[in-house]
């Protein structure tokens, strides 16, 4: 056998990894020096690395993905069978876990009716903005192909899923963008641009407004929102916000795209973070945690309204939907991400993440109360993160430093815990947790202890 999973020299495998491997998002300058991290084991919230120590893993897999925590026996022996039975077939044709999981993903989603399947975030995100252009060719002479994306907001890493992003320093130095994609103003009222208003949901919303009507509302087909921004800061859109958004798509004829790669499948404590605002969406992009990285998947979920858009054109040659993804047709997500799903059901995980997660909260702003440097705690279920200012009054953020020397501090402490990242400039200040749908409050106690003890360190009061 030429790999086992646990059989392996470590030294080997990390000498390895610092010679050929470009981790992401990664400065590799520190590694002439450093040895990088290799992450060899996980059990639990916990990982191992090759020298042997232990992280309780605030972040699930770094980035919010391994939802039902590591170590789940039963995926990898369902993926197994699955594998030997059939692994792969294009998904021109069906398959028996795609079929399977689709109808039970559409139970969990009123109102959404057909399942695309893809392999990652910025995939599905690009079938969506694809459906989106060929039905304003369809029904609008190419027209309404505009698509709205909201600052602070991120859809995923391709040229196109990030022409659709509101990190201005996560798209440096990689356009030019694709043309046809539109910023509305973020909806973080903590950073209100408008001073203190007392309707500042409605306000935000109206902004998305003002821009169709700027942009023209016969151009524009569809807004794609997170429905609780992750990367960009934890923002939970404010009271009033969401009605509003949806009474201006349906003004406009305008689509309603909610990426729930981040939020889906449990994190807020709903199935999807949209279910909490009352939003009926026309399509829904999840992956992350569909089957919590024990296999790639990814879903670009519609409406039947959508889907028969392509459907019932009499262009029967053109009319359909011409896309591809090869490895939409593996057959491991679909097997994985229907025991994630079981496990979820049958721990009763949307219920922890709940109770969890207020707990979370709670110690957060115990935190805050201790900490001046704290201005604020955000997040819904297991999903938090805080900003970290230099002065509350001013809310001037701290340096991006500081969030990078709590993780550090962390990190040696056994937490890894997570960060705004080269976002943009100014905002790089907030420190972000996502722990595994499965924490318990001891788990949730150690995270909060170690930075507790990290700010005690580094961010004393005055
Ligand atoms: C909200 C959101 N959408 C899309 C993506 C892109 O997903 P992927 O990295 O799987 O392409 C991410 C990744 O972090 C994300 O946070």
């Amino acid at each position: 056998m030429t790999f086992n999973a646990n059989e392996f020299d470590a030294k080997e495998v990390v000498g390895n990894d610092r010679k050929h491997v470009w981790h992401h998002i990664t400065q590799h300058k520190p590694f002439e020096e450093n040895d990088p991290m290799v992450i060899v084991k996980g059990e639990g919230m916990r990982v191992w690395d090759a020298k042997g120590n232990e992280y309780l893993d605030a972040v699930s897999g770094a980035v919010w993905t391994v939802n039902v925590g590591y170590g789940r026996t039963e995926i990898a022996d369902a993926v197994r069978d699955q594998l030997v039975t059939m692994n792969y077939f294009a998904q021109t044709a069906g398959n028996v876990p795609a079929a399977q999981f689709a109808e039970r993903l559409i139970e969990k989603m009123p109102g959404m009716s057909r399942v695309y399947y893809s392999n990652s975030g910025s995939e599905a995100n690009e079938k969506a903005f694809k459906i989106v252009r060929q039905i304003a060719e369809k029904k609008y002479g190419g027209k309404k192909h505009k698509i709205l994306f909201r600052e602070r907001d991120y859809h995923g890493t391709t040229i196109t899923a990030l022409s659709a992003t509101g990190q201005y320093e996560r798209k440096n130095q990689y356009g030019p963008f694709t043309p046809g994609f539109v910023e509305v103003p973020h909806c973080c009222e903590y950073r209100s641009q408008w001073g203190d208003v007392e309707d500042y949901g409605i306000r935000a919303a109206n902004e998305i407004e003002r821009v169709i009507l700027e942009e023209g509302p016969d151009t524009v087909g569809a807004l794609c929102l997170e429905p609780i921004t992750a990367g960009g800061g934890v923002i939970e859109p404010p009271q009033g916000y969401w009605d509003r958004v949806q009474e201006i798509c349906k003004k406009y004829d305008i689509l309603l795209h909610i990426d729930e790669v981040v939020c889906g499948l449990g994190r807020t404590g709903k199935w999807f973070g949209y279910q909490h605002y009352g939003i009926k969406p026309d399509m829904v992009t999840m992956a992350k945690g569909v089957a919590s990285g024990y296999a790639a998947i990814s879903c670009t979920v519609t409406t039947e309204e959508v889907f028969a858009a392509f459907k019932e054109d009499d262009d029967a040659r053109m009319g359909y939907f011409r896309d591809i993804s090869t490895f939409g047709g593996c057959t491991a997500g679909p097997a994985a991400a229907l025991v994630n799903m079981d496990i979820i059901e049958r721990e009763g995980l949307l219920d922890n993440v709940v109770e969890q997660g207020e707990y979370l909260r709670g110690r957060l702003n115990q935190l805050m109360e201790k900490y001046d440097v704290i201005g604020d705690v955000r997040g819904k279920g297991l999903f938090a993160g805080f900003e970290l200012v230099k002065d509350r009054e001013t809310k001037e953020p701290v340096d991006e430093s500081l969030p990078i020397q709590i993780g550090a501090h962390c990190m040696q402490n056994g937490v890894i815990i997570g960060r705004t990242n080269r976002s943009f400039k100014e905002y790089n200040n907030t420190v972000c947790l996502s722990p595994a749908l499965i924490a318990t409050q001891a788990d949730i106690d150690k995270i909060v202890d170690a930075i507790d003890n990290a700010l005690a360190e580094l961010a004393p009061n005055a």
